[in-house]
C-alpha cells in the first residue's frame, strides 16, 4: 500500500516538473529552428548544454552559430549535409562528429539525433538530443587499431610460415636429396662390381631392393618439397590450380572439372601463394569431410565498372556444410581461409546445406586485383579453358 502511494507521488512530480527530467537526461535536449527566411534559432536547450558543449544555456540561445563554431572544420560539411537531408526528407537528423571544447581542452565526439517537422510560416523545427559519445568512440578507435595490428601480425606470421616452408623445402632437397643421389650412384657402382666368385649370391638382389627404396624416398622428398613450396607456382596461379586439381583427382579417384576463363593470371607472389593455400585447404576439406563424387573448380577474372576481381570457386557434391560446422571451436581451416582472404582485402564465403539431396559445399573467394594484376601476359594463351582432371584408370 505504502509503495503504491510513493509511486503515485513520483508520477505526480514527473507531471509537474517535466523539465527536471529533461535537465537530468544524459544529454543536451534542444529545439532548433531553421526559419523560412534563412535564419536560425534555438528556443530551447536543456541545462546539460554546459556539460556537453561547455557553453552556458543563455549564450547558446543568444547566438546559435556558437554550436557550429565548435564543430571541427573537417566535420562541418557532414553536419550541413545531414541537416539538409533531414529537412528535405523530414527524416531523423542523424549526425556524429567532433567538437572542440575549450573548457575540456580537447576534442569531444558527440552524437546528434533530432526529429524534424515543417511548420508553415516558421520553417523546419527539430527536437532532439546531443550526447557525448567520446568514450564509445575511443573504444571503437582502439578496437579498430587493435584489429589492424592483429591483421599485421597475422600477415607477418603467414609470410614467416611461407618463408620457413621454402627454407625447409630447400634444405630437404639439397641435403637429403643430395645424399640420396650419392647413395644411388654408389649403389650402382656396387651393383656393377658385384658378382665375383667370393661374393654372397644374394647381394645383387639386396642392392636392387635398397636402390628401389632410395628411388621411393627420392619421390617422397619431391612430393614433400612440392607441398612445402609448389614449384608449379612459378608458372602462374591458373597452372598451379590445374596441377593441384589433377593431383587431387589422381590421388582420390574423384573427377575434378576445372574452368578457367583466363590462363595467364599474373598475381603478386604473396597473393598467389594465399590463393593457392586457400585452394589446397578447400580440397583438403573435401578429402577429409565431404565424401564427394565430383568437384568443380572455377577461376575467373571478373570486371565490374573500374574494378577487377579474381574469383575462385570450389564446389563439391558431398555431404554439405552447416554454419555450426564452420564455427567449430577447434577448427581453423576455414577461419584461416577467411583470414587470408581478408589480408588481401577480399572475401571468402562457405555455403552449403546438409541433408537429403546432397547439396554439397561451395567455397567462394573474391579478391580485388591491383592495376597490372590479372593481366594476360602471354599473347594467344589466354583463351578460356575447361577441362576435367580424371582419376587414373
Ligand atoms: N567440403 C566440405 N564438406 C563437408 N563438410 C565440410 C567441408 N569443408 C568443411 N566442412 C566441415 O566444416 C568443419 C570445419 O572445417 P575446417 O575449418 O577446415 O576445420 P577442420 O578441417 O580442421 O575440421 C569441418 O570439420 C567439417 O565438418
Ligand atoms: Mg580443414
Amino acid at each position: 500500500m505504502k509503495q503504491k502511494e510513493e509511486q503515485s507521488e513520483l508520477y505526480a512530480m514527473a507531471e509537474a516538473h517535466p523539465l527536471t527530467i529533461v535537465a537530468n537526461s544524459p544529454g543536451m535536449v534542444f529545439q532548433y529552428i531553421e526559419c523560412e527566411n534563412g535564419g536560425h534559432s534555438i528556443p530551447f536547450v536543456s541545462d546539460q548544454c554546459l556539460n556537453v558543449l561547455g557553453i552556458k544555456v543563455d549564450e547558446l540561445k543568444a547566438d546559435p552559430s556558437l554550436l557550429l563554431d565548435l564543430v571541427l572544420p573537417e566535420d562541418r560539411e557532414s553536419l550541413r549535409r545531414s541537416k539538409a537531408h533531414s529537412a528535405a526528407s523530414l527524416t531523423i537528423w542523424n549526425w556524429e562528429g567532433r567538437l572542440w571544447i575549450e573548457s575540456y581542452g580537447d576534442v569531444k565526439w558527440v552524437s546528434l539525433r533530432a526529429s524534424p517537422r515543417r511548420e508553415k510560416g516558421v520553417g523546419v523545427i527539430w527536437e532532439g538530443i546531443i550526447i557525448n559519445v567520446t568514450q564509445t568512440k575511443r573504444r571503437e578507435t582502439e578496437l579498430k587499431e587493435s584489429h589492424k595490428r592483429l591483421k599485421e601480425v597475422s600477415a607477418h606470421v603467414m609470410a614467416a610460415v611461407e618463408h620457413e616452408r621454402i627454407r625447409i623445402a630447400q634444405e630437404i632437397h639439397d641435403d637429403l636429396g643430395g645424399n640420396l643421389t650419392a647413395i644411388k650412384i654408389d649403389l650402382d657402382w656396387l651393383g656393377r662390381h658385384m658378382g665375383g666368385d667370393g661374393d654372397n649370391p644374394e647381394l645383387p638382389a639386396k642392392i636392387r631392393t635398397v636402390s628401389r627404396m632410395v628411388d621411393r624416398t627420392m619421390h617422397s622428398i619431391q612430393r614433400i618439397c612440392r607441398d612445402l613450396r609448389p614449384g608449379i607456382m612459378d608458372f602462374g596461379i591458373a597452372a598451379a590450380i590445374e596441377w593441384e586439381a589433377g593431383e587431387f583427382a589422381k590421388r582420390l579417384g574423384i573427377p575434378c572439372e576445372i574452368s578457367c576463363a583466363q590462363q595467364d593470371i599474373e598475381l603478386k607472389p604473396d597473393a598467389a601463394v594465399a590463393v593457392f593455400r586457400i585452394f589446397q585447404e578447400a580440397l583438403t576439406n573435401i578429402i577429409k569431410h565431404a565424401q564427394a563424387s565430383y568437384v568443380w573448380v572455377r577461376l575467373n577474372v571478373v570486371r565490374e565498372q573500374n574494378t577487377r576481381h579474381l574469383e575462385l570457386e570450389v564446389r563439391d557434391d558431398g555431404s554439405g556444410i552447416t554454419p555450426a560446422d564452420y564455427s567449430k571451436f577447434n577448427s581453423f581451416g576455414i577461419r584461416g581461409m577467411v583470414e587470408r582472404a581478408g589480408l588481401l582485402e577480399g572475401k571468402l564465403t562457405v555455403s552449403g546445406q546438409r541433408g537429403q539431396g546432397r547439396k554439397g559445399t561451395t567455397v567462394h573467394l573474391s579478391i580485388p586485383l591491383a592495376s597490372g594484376e590479372g593481366n594476360s601476359i602471354t599473347a594467344g594463351s589466354s583463351a578460356a579453358r575447361s577441362k576435367t582432371a580424371r582419376p587414373k584408370a
